[in-house]
């Protein structure tokens, strides 16, 4: 079941009564958490006029942080391709019953992929493609698509928007597993975002091989989180420290990239409590 909700600047979005959580944050504005925590740190506009860009879109959801940068990119002048995924095709086609005030004219790509079907490496695919925007979006469970498409891409986007529900609610897709996959289809010094600060996700980036530091805050006092490829992790040294020495900092593991959120929830929160009660004085930050 979703819901529609309006958020601080207006735009609107929906409540997953799945997930127990809005599809954009309500405080921040839907529209400005896509260009604030996902296009500017992206560096999506510098990178368009500059030439071309690929971006991998985890979590296409209503299709907003895709759409604005189809907004740049017609704008900047760069050529953009999107390759993302989605499970539930039903959010993309609710999405166009929304209004989207100032970016309405940009639902004309989301009825364009949804009108151009075809079937890909065992997926229903989504696809736009014109001579200067390309957009893919695979509609399956994201582990699952990430697995058998990831020899066809590898080291081949710049940019990934990483925009899942919480990590609590929506583990699978924050494990270092997950990560690691991710970090093998991105360029060297490509940048991830995502708007989770949290140390086991952090920790789970800085294993898969990313440098992390600190996004901004929008519409809430955490900030967000910007992984670079192969980069230098730059951050406060008591977060530094946080990182590397508290038992909070481990990470939501899925060896196999197929087990169900609770157990990659209870795996994790398991560990804590065995480091815990197996050193009961020391101290774990
Ligand atoms: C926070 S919303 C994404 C919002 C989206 N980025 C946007 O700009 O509108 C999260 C989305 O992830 C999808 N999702 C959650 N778990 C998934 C999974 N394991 N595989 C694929 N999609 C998933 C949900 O259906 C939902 O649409």
């Amino acid at each position: 079941m979703i819901k529609k909700v309006i958020t601080a600047d207006g735009s609107p979005t929906f409540f997953s009564e799945e997930y127990g959580e809005p599809y954009h944050s309500v405080t921040a504005g839907a529209f400005r958490e896509s260009k604030e925590k996902f296009i500017n740190p992206c560096k999506v506009i510098e990178s368009l006029k500059n030439g071309d860009l690929k971006i991998l879109d985890v979590c296409f959801g209503l299709g907003f942080n895709s759409m604005s940068a189809v907004k740049a990119a017609l704008e900047c002048g760069g050529r953009l391709l999107i390759i993302g995924f989605e499970k539930n095709i039903d959010v993309i086609k609710a999405s166009l019953k929304l209004d989207w005030g100032s970016m309405s004219a940009f639902k004309i790509f989301l009825r364009g992929l949804l009108r151009s079907r075809s079937f890909e490496d065992g997926f229903l695919t989504l696809n736009y493609f014109d001579g200067k925007i390309g957009i893919k979006i695979f509609i399956g469970e994201g582990r699952k698509v990430i697995k058998r498409i990831y020899r066809n891409f590898q080291n081949f986007f710049d940019v990934v928007f990483h925009d899942p529900f919480s990590p609590k609610v929506n583990p699978e897709l924050w494990t270092f597993e997950f990560f690691r996959y991710i970090s093998e289809l991105v360029k060297e010094d490509g940048i991830l975002a995502t708007y989770s600060s949290s140390l086991p996700v952090r920790k789970a980036l800085l294993m898969a091989g990313f440098g992390v530091r600190e996004g901004v805050a929008v519409g809430r006092k955490s900030k967000s989180t910007v992984a670079v490829k192969g980069a230098e992790t730059v951050l406060p040294d008591n977060l530094k420290r946080k990182l590397e020495r508290s038992i909070f900092s481990i990470p939501y593991r899925d060896p196999c990239l197929r087990d169900p959120p609770a157990l990659i929830r209870n795996r994790r929160s398991g560990c804590i409590r065995i480091l815990k009660s197996a050193y009961p004085f020391e101290c774990w930050y």
